[in-house]
């Protein structure tokens, strides 16, 4: 057989390299076309084609060289002298069609590798890349994602933005999370706040414009006593989100906080950013500033200087846009409201929730145990119901299996009470972290806790759809008749989300 190339190329190093390149570079081919075409194709195809193989494809090529190097010298000692200066000679029709057979593939090498790097970057900006490649470790972020209003924002949009600089900060951050996967001692469930979360105003703020904000949203909320009958209880709030801007007319309301014209800053003693002893809010039209001091959490002027400052920002209230863990009672209430639940089944309402919060180990044991305990209510304490509506019970199971699913993650040690959720009042101390009228400057004014601060009560009552309704809003009337306690008591001291 005619030998096409330069003697020197046959040889086994180079043999051996530009094998290894060949098959590394049909491979990624091979895997691309597989993932193109194929709509499911498993989200570690990525890793494989344009992190892995190209380690060895690029191995391949630099033996052709080297082979080719090694054995012009090999040769050289033993051959006449004029062999061993390479020189080029177009004229010659091996050099030639060696040549052009070179240059050919390092370019095409060089346009997949193009096409490779921006894959591969493209790549560990999606969803699936962040949601799934460490699937177990990600698994309550990712599904609680699935159902969050931001299902359709890519993970990297909020915990990366844009700009390269972020972007390389990830992934080193990313690179020791691969690390404490593989050697399998990353924490249960994973801490927040996270450290260095890229500033709300480069994520949140691309998208929702501070300014903007501006009226208030209409909340109907339904929810069920835990009693035989299921009582039906309707709350219709009006959250006074407001907002705006100082040049655009009066700014109020809860988005006041935002850094528009006025400035929050305060300081919490613990890592979860519960406990707040300090919090000062300064005008920046006016310059003037008013601290305000903690009642019951006392603090030394030292620690105070000592602690860092934090400002407030999007995340000190929405730290769960995305990740959204639900307590049993509101998951249960939601369901009973679709009728995804039956409120025929006597007691349903504490029945599920008790049948949500059992330590199950895994997933897997939850499935099996939840229809057997929800049967098992029903026979010992409704056996003709248990007959009766064998159906409605067996679909209320299957409501509360797929429930169970999305908000409690055993494998991460993950549920509503793993991490608080701020944007509340009811199961976590949230906005009473400092509205909760123990907060109060030396001038003797406290922030606020007064219940039509932030919201009105249009309507409260059992009857299902609200007949009036009052928009200069109503007094709470607690929906179980306890006097006037949750005047004085936070509601989450006995509202625990179970
Ligand atoms: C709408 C913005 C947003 C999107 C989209 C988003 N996250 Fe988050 N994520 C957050 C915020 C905010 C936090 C909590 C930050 C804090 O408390 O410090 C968070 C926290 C986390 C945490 C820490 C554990 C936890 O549950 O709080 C992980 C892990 C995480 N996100 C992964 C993901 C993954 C994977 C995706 C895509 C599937 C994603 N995130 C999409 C905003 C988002
Ligand atoms: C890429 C754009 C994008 C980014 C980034 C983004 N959001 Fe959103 N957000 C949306 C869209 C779109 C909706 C509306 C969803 C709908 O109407 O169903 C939304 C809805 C919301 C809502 C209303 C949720 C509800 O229950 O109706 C809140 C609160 C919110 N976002 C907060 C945040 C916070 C906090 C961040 C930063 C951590 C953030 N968003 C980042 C696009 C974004
Ligand atoms: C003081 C706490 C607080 C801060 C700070 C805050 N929000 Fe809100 N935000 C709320 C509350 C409370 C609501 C109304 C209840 C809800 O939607 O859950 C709300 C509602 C929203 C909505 C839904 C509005 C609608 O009409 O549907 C969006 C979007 C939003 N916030 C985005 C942001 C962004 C972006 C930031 C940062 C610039 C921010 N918020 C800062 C408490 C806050
Ligand atoms: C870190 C402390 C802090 C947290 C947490 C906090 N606030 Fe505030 N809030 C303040 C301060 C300080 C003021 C201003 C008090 C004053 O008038 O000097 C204020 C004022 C307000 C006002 C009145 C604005 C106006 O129009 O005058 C509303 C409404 C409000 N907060 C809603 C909320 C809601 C809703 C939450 C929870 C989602 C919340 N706040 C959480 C510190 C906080
Ligand atoms: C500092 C602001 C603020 C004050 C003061 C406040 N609330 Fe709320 N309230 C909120 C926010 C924020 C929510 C949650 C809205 C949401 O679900 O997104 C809420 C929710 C509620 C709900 C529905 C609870 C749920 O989770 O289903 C009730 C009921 C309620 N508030 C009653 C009261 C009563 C009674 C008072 C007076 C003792 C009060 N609130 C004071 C901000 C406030
Ligand atoms: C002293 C304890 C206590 C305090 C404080 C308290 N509640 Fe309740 N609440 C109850 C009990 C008990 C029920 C009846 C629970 C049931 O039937 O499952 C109830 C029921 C409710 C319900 C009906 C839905 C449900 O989850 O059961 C709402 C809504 C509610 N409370 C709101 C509040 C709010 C808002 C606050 C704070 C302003 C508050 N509660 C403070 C004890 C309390």
């Amino acid at each position: 057989m005619k030998r096409r190339l330069p003697d020197s190329f046959y040889n086994p190093i180079t043999i051996t390299g530009a094998a290894l390149a060949v098959v590394s570079f049909a491979t990624i081919i091979f895997l691309t076309f597989v993932e193109v075409f194929q709509e499911h194709a498993p989200a570690y195809i990525g890793i494989i084609s344009y992190v892995m193989l190209p380690v060895p494809l690029i191995v391949g090529l630099l033996l052709i060289p080297v082979g080719v190097w090694r054995e012009k010298r090999r040769r050289a000692k033993g051959l006449p002298a004029s062999r061993m200066s390479f020189h080029v000679d177009l004229n010659n029709s091996r050099q030639r069609s060696a040549i052009i057979l070179f240059t050919s593939a390092t370019v095409i090498f060089l346009l997949f590798t193009a096409y490779g790097s921006y894959r591969t970057f493209e790549w560990t900006e999606s969803t699936e890349f962040c949601g799934e490649t460490c699937h177990s470790v990600m698994e309550p972020e990712f599904v609680a994602y699935q159902n969050s209003p931001h299902a359709r924002v890519k993970c990297v949009d909020c915990h990366v933005g844009s700009g390269a600089g972020w972007y390389v900060r990830s992934k080193l951050s990313g690179a020791y999370q691969v690390y404490a996967v593989a050697v399998n001692n990353y924490p249960r469930p994973i801490p927040t706040p996270i450290a260095n979360l890229r500033p709300a105003q480069e994520t949140c703020e691309q998208c929702h414009w501070p300014s903007h904000f501006a009226g208030e949203k209409k909340y109907v909320n339904t929810y069920f006593k835990s009693d035989e009958e299921n009582t039906r209880w309707t709350i219709a709030l009006l959250m006074k989100t407001g907002g705006g801007s100082t040049d655009r007319g009066p700014t109020s309301g809860i988005h006041w906080h935002m850094n528009i014209a006025n400035e929050v800053t305060y300081v919490a003693t613990d890592s979860q950013r519960q406990v707040i002893p300090w919090v000062r809010m300064m005008n920046k039209n006016t310059g003037e500033v008013t601290e305000y001091f903690s009642t019951e959490e006392n603090i030394s002027d030292e620690d105070l200087a000592k602690l860092p400052k934090n400002k407030m920002d999007c995340i000190d209230c929405h730290n769960r846009p995305s990740h959204i863990y639900r307590p049993p009672v509101r998951i249960v209430d939601q369901s009973m409201t679709l009728g995804r639940i039956s409120t025929e089944l006597p007691n349903v309402r504490a029945a599920s929730v008790s049948a949500l919060v059992q330590p199950y180990s895994s997933t897997a044991a939850a499935m099996d145990s939840i229809p057997l305990l929800l049967r098992e209510y029903y026979r010992d304490n409704y056996p003709s119901v248990a007959g009766e509506k064998e159906e409605l019970i067996r679909l209320a199971s299957e409501e509360l299996k797929l429930q169970y699913s999305r908000n409690f993650f055993p494998r991460m040690k993950v549920s509503w009470k793993a991490y608080p959720n701020n944007v509340d009042h009811m199961t976590n101390i949230g906005c009473f972290r400092c509205h909760g009228g123990k907060h109060v400057s030396p001038g003797g004014k406290a922030i606020s806790s007064d219940c039509n601060t932030c919201h009105t009560i249009l309507y409260q009552g059992t009857a299902p759809v609200p007949t009036t309704m009052n928009i200069a809003g109503l007094e709470f009337e607690h929906p179980e008749d306890i006097g006037d306690i949750w005047k004085e008591t936070l509601c989450r001291d006995c509202h625990t989300g179970q």
